[in-house]
Formats: C-alpha cells, structure tokens, sequence
C-alpha cells in the first residue's frame, strides 16, 4: 500500500527525526524553494547531512547527486510515511491548565493531525467550549472514540488519574498516547507511548547549570 511506505521499518530514532525534516521543509516550501540539498536541511535542522541521506534512504528517497531532493517531492514522501496525508484525530483527556493550552495552540495550526475532542470529568468543564471543540464527559470517551475513529490520545490530567485515562484510551481502541502525566504508563503491546516530562527535562538540564560544574570543553560558558 503507497500509504504505508516503509512504515514499522524505520528506526523509532528516525521516525523521531522526521517532523524536524517535515517542518524545515515545510519553512521552504513556503518561500519557494524547489530544490533543497542534504547540507541545506543539515543547517536547518541541526543534523549531518549523513544522517540525513541515511534517514531518507529509509524509505527511498534519493536526492540527486550534486542536486539535492525536490522539497515538494520529499515534503509529501514524508507525510505519507508519517501517515499524515490523511487527518488524524487526536482525542484531549484533561482540559486543565494544560490540555486549554494545547487545545489553544492546536486550533488551526496543525494541518493534519487535529484535537478532534476533549474529555474532562470536571461537571464545570463539560459542556464548555476549548479551542473551538466542546469539552465533554470522560464518561464518554469510549464511545466517542470509537465513533470518530481517533487514533491518538494525549493525557493531560492529574497523574494519579493517567493510568485509568490510558487504559480507556486504549480500551478505545486508541494506537498512540502522548503522556504528560508524570507516570510510567501500562499499556497493552502495540500501543506506542511518547512520555513528555518537563521537570524531567528541567531536572537533567540542571546538571549544565550547576554552580560546581567545571566549564564544558566546549566552552559554551561565557567568561567575561
Ligand atoms: P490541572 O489540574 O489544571 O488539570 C487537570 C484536569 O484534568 C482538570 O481539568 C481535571 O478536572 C481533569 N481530570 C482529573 N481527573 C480526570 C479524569 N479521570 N478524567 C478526565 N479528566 C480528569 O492540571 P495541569 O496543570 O493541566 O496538569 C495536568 C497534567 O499534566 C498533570 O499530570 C501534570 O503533572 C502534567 N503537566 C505536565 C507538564 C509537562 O510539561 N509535562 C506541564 C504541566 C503539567
């Protein structure tokens, strides 16, 4: 099937490269620009050219040699191998600080994969609107999942409730979890789920900014 070219035969580490490639070509299709080399989307992305030949060799892509790739070309190879050439709903558990967040930044600016609904089991919340998408009762969830067929689910609510919110998710039929919560989530095999930690992430950059850190041999530290 063209749909799935090369889908479940990418490294999980390229699969992960792929949106940075699609957003850069994206920024040049934008202005124009039909033609696009490896050391171009290197600058623009941050990984060697190398990697990147590599990456696009994955599913056959070929630039030419001493030309490069043809952005639209390489632009729609990408969404299809990522799957969003079609529009993927994404279903919001949690409509707190959070989940109005991004269900604010999502309106309208994704065009392929949507917050296609909102749960919240707070009686104040239900029935309000976010995003342009109506909040609804996570009682509900199940059902209207598996009426919209969406495929996605993120979890933005407290973490002592995200496991029962995963299992509902996937109960649902859901085939990917992008998890805020601070949990190690169990899902059933075959569920794949992306962990987002921002203290995590706050935590071990910590270890670049503490005061008894010697000065990276980089030198990236000022000295006045
Ligand atoms: P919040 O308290 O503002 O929002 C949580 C929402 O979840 C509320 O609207 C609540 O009614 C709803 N909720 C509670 N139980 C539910 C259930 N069983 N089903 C459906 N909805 C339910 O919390 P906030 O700040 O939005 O954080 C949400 C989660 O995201 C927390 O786990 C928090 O630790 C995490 N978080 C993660 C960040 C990150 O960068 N990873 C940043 C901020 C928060």
């Amino acid at each position: 099937v063209e749909g799935g070219v090369g889908r479940g035969r990418i490294p999980d580490v390229a699969v992960k490269r792929l949106p940075v490639y699609l957003r850069a070509l994206q920024d040049l299709a934008a202005r124009r620009v039909e033609i696009v080399s490896s050391a171009e989307l290197a600058r623009l992305t941050g990984f060697s050219s190398e990697q990147i030949r590599k990456d696009l060799t994955y599913f056959g892509s070929f630039g030419t040699r001493g030309v490069g790739y043809h952005t639209d070309v390489l632009l729609e190879r990408i969404r299809r191998v990522l799957g969003l050439h079609e529009d993927i709903g994404v279903a919001l558990v949690g409509a707190g600080h959070l989940g109005t967040a991004l269900a604010r930044y999502n309106q309208g600016r994704h065009q392929h994969v949507h917050i296609r609904a909102i749960f919240d089991s707070d009686p104040a919340k239900i029935g309000q609107e976010l995003g342009g998408t109506v909040v609804r009762d996570v009682r509900d969830l199940e059902r209207v999942v598996r009426e919209e067929g969406i495929r996605l689910g993120v979890v933005a609510v407290p973490a002592s409730e995200a496991q029962a919110v995963a299992q509902a998710l996937c109960q649902a039929g859901v085939e990917a979890i992008l998890n805020f919560a601070p949990v190690r989530l169990e899902v059933p095999p075959g569920v794949q789920v992306e962990n987002i930690d921002l203290s995590l992430a706050l935590q071990s950059l910590a270890y670049y900014a503490a005061a008894d850190r010697p000065p990276s041999s980089k030198g990236r530290r000022f000295e006045p």
